[in-house]
């Protein structure tokens, strides 16, 4: 990998409040956690941070509210070495935050928009004429579709690559998948997507059914989809050809948050260091690997120096 790849991010930025439990609360029932942490996240800032940690020039346009929230975040990407120079600040609105109760290596996530759904098309515009010097831009659901709409068409009428994670699922415009180079979906959200339910039992996912989502999500647009398949791995299917990556093995997973936020990183860095697609998938489930083994989102994400490493071992 020997170029710089110079990223745009535009998606949320939040505090996430992680309690373990032994066991997930049934409806009207109280149970006691058993550890609690208050780390940085939200998918827009995690890419971010993941993209710059493997060496990636990166900038990210968001929101945050007046508040230490967001000020802790915004000197957070500082130090991570993220331009944070387009982040809103918005008055009226406290900082994203998300609620995540981690039950042994299982997660469930509420997300609180908060600041990041006060985005507005005036805090992008300045875009139509900047995007043109990114060498991919990356978006994610956690801020208002319109906002997510209008950068994938500045980018597309640029020429620039658009990579949608399409997380948290929300239906989404052909218009706007006629835009997307790359689209991310887990199985849950390919589901949702497609209406195609992709089999798995645990290392072992149908990539038949990968494959028939794929094809469905490039005949509305899109020109490549990675389907991400957590402990089956990646799937990739697009111009390049058809890929499978298995996950990797003899990992201790201890908290998937932000594990597909750290693929994503890594894969938006391999390809945009000029590498090819199978070794891309490979190289994003490693980095994805590191993130499962740690606790937290931001605070898992590895260095380039860290997947490197591991990837070494494995040969
Ligand atoms: O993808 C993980 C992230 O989802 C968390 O950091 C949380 O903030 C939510 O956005």
């Amino acid at each position: 990998m020997s170029r710089k790849p110079k990223i745009l991010v535009v998606g949320s930025i939040n505090v996430d409040l992680t309690v373990s439990t032994e066991v997930f609360p049934k409806e009207g029932e109280t149970v006691s956690g058993n550890g609690f942490k208050k780390s940085a996240g939200g998918k827009g800032a995690n890419q971010a941070v993941q993209l710059a940690r493997l060496g990636a020039d990166v900038t990210m346009v968001g929101a945050v509210g007046n508040d230490a929230d967001g000020r802790e975040m915004r000197e957070l990407l500082c130090r991570e070495g993220v331009d944070t120079s387009f982040i809103t600040v918005k008055n009226d609105m406290p900082t994203g935050c998300a609620v995540i109760v981690l039950h042994g290596a299982k997660n469930r996530i509420i997300v609180y928009a908060g600041a990041n759904g006060a985005l507005e098309l005036a805090d992008v515009e300045f875009l139509k004429n900047e995007i043109a010097g990114y060498d991919m831009v990356v978006l994610q659901l956690e801020i208002p579709m319109e906002i997510n709409e209008a950068v994938a068409k500045y980018a597309c009428e640029k020429g620039v690559p658009v990579f949608l994670n399409i997380a948290p699922y929300a239906p989404v415009s052909d218009e706007f998948l006629s835009c997307v180079t790359y689209l991310s979906p887990n199985e849950t959200e390919a589901e949702s997507l497609t209406g195609v339910k992709i089999t798995r039992n645990r290392a072992a996912a149908s990539l038949d059914e990968a494959k028939q989502v794929a094809k469905l999500v490039i005949a509305r647009g899109s020109d490549n989809v990675v389907i991400t398949l957590g402990s089956a791995g990646a799937y990739f299917f697009g111009e390049s050809g058809e890929f499978y990556s298995s996950a990797v093995d003899g990992i201790k997973a201890v908290d998937p948050t932000a594990a597909g936020d750290s693929f994503i990183g890594g894969f938006i860095f391999a390809v945009t260091s000029g590498v090819d697609t199978a070794a891309a998938l490979r190289f994003a489930n490693y980095t994805a690997a590191l993130t499962v083994s740690r606790m937290g989102a931001i605070p898992s994400l590895p260095t380039l120096d860290e997947v490197n490493t591991m990837l070494e071992k494995s040969k």
